[in-house]
């Protein structure tokens, strides 16, 4: 039997995961779970996904405004320049690529990259900041190339970041389908209120710990199968499975045993996830280009049997596996990039969180034995 000290049992009850908990204003996106609606600055992610670009999406996140030609062409020319890594950067992603999981790598590095940046005044941080949104990406696709032995493709930082990341990891040139799925799925994924990652990034940027501090936090975070390891998960279920037909059969035997069904399932979203549906038809898209639907017709499966056994919405991860894996990107890669398209929103809110600071520093409710007698080692 526990007993409760008595300042413990004045808190309030905690809210377990922090769940309905509102830790601070932001002006970056806007979610109604129950509604199903996410906007970036107050425009509807549906709006952005049929005709934005991720560098105009990473603009608005950083500008709260859609930019101007001028300053688009600023962003990418910005961005472009950052996929050019440092080379002690480079070589700290050789000594690394292969012997450790992509993401723990990509942690490595971005903590790795604070050491190439002095630290500077809050007026300064947003360049440094953008630098992290090329530097991730051209890290990601280094990373791959060296642990599969082949060489590292070097940026050209005229191209636009989807297009040339998929260059510079595939080491061919993308199809205008593959660029536009994953232009896509780098601004679906861009910014989403106070997810795990985006949280954890404010909390350590609110010590004033500097930037790279903070986004290295958020990477850590992201790793884990609840958040950016989901749809690792997901796509090795949907292979798993391999065929529409054996998804019925699957399904049932999983929620018979209770256990968790990955890309289904969300903290704030009582509908299904209004990003889900823009990667499901432009993974379709590509699916068709590739001349063979049969895993995205299991996904499809999948979906269709979850609903009918559980009350689950359909959340990003489920069809954002489908789209990844049809552009050749390897499962493991796939949180690492997810922290490609993340880390706009992690920066921009790393920049808010210094701009209007206070530590973030929650209560805990002590519930453990009150008012016990120490007693010497040698009496034990
Ligand atoms: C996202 C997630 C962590 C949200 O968790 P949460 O808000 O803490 O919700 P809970 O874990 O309390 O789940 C509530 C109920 O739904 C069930 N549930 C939630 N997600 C489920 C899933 N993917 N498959 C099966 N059951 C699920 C839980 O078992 C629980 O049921 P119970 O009340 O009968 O025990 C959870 O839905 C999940 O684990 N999903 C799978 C992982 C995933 O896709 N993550 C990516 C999120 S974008």
């Amino acid at each position: 039997m526990t007993s409760r000290s008595e300042a413990s049992t004045a808190l309030p009850e905690p809210t377990k995961g922090l769940a309905g908990i509102v830790a601070a204003d932001t002006t970056l996106s806007f979610i109604d779970g129950e509604k199903g609606v996410l906007k970036y600055c107050g425009y509807a992610i549906d709006d952005l996904a049929a005709s934005s670009s991720f560098e105009e999406v990473v603009c608005l996140l950083y500008d709260r405004e859609l930019p101007s030609p001028e300053r688009l062409a600023d962003m990418r020319e910005r961005i472009g320049a950052a996929r050019v890594l440092p080379s002690e950067v480079k070589q700290v992603i050789e000594q690394l690529a292969g012997s450790t999981s992509p993401m723990s790598t990509l942690r490595t590095v971005v903590s790795a990259l604070g050491h190439y940046e002095s630290n500077v005044a809050l007026k300064e941080l947003p360049p440094k900041a953008l630098r992290l949104v090329g530097q991730i990406a051209a890290a990601v696709a280094m990373i791959h190339r060296l642990r599969e032995g082949l060489g590292p493709v070097e940026a050209d930082p005229e191209r636009g970041h989807a297009d040339d990341f998929l260059r510079m990891l595939l080491g061919s040139e993308p199809t205008e389908t593959q660029t536009k799925a994953l232009d896509l799925y780098l601004i679906l994924l861009a910014d989403h209120g106070f997810n795990a990652s985006t949280f954890s990034g404010r909390v350590t940027a609110g010590t004033l710990a500097n930037l790279h501090s903070a986004i290295t936090s958020a990477v850590g975070t992201l790793s884990g199968p609840l958040h950016g390891g989901a749809n690792e998960r997901a796509m090795e279920m949907i292979i798993k499975i391999g065929s529409p037909e054996r998804a019925a059969g699957w399904v049932e035997e999983r929620i018979a045993a209770k256990q968790r069904i990955m890309g289904f399932g969300h903290r704030v979203y009582k509908v299904d996830d209004p990003r889900a549906p823009h990667l499901k038809s432009s993974s379709q898209t590509l699916w068709e280009e590739r001349g063979d639907t049969v895993l995205f017709d299991t996904s499809v499966a999948i979906e269709k049997e979850v609903k009918a056994a559980k009350p689950l919405i359909t959340n990003v991860d489920f069809y954002s596996a489908t789209l990844l894996y049809g552009l050749n990107i390897p499962t493991d890669l796939f949180t690492p990039l997810f922290a490609m398209s993340r880390v706009a929103g992690w920066t921009a809110h790393v920049l808010e969180q210094y701009g209007n600071n206070r530590l973030i520093r929650p209560r805990a409710r002590y519930v453990g034995k009150a008012d016990r007698t120490y007693v010497p080692l040698e009496q034990r």
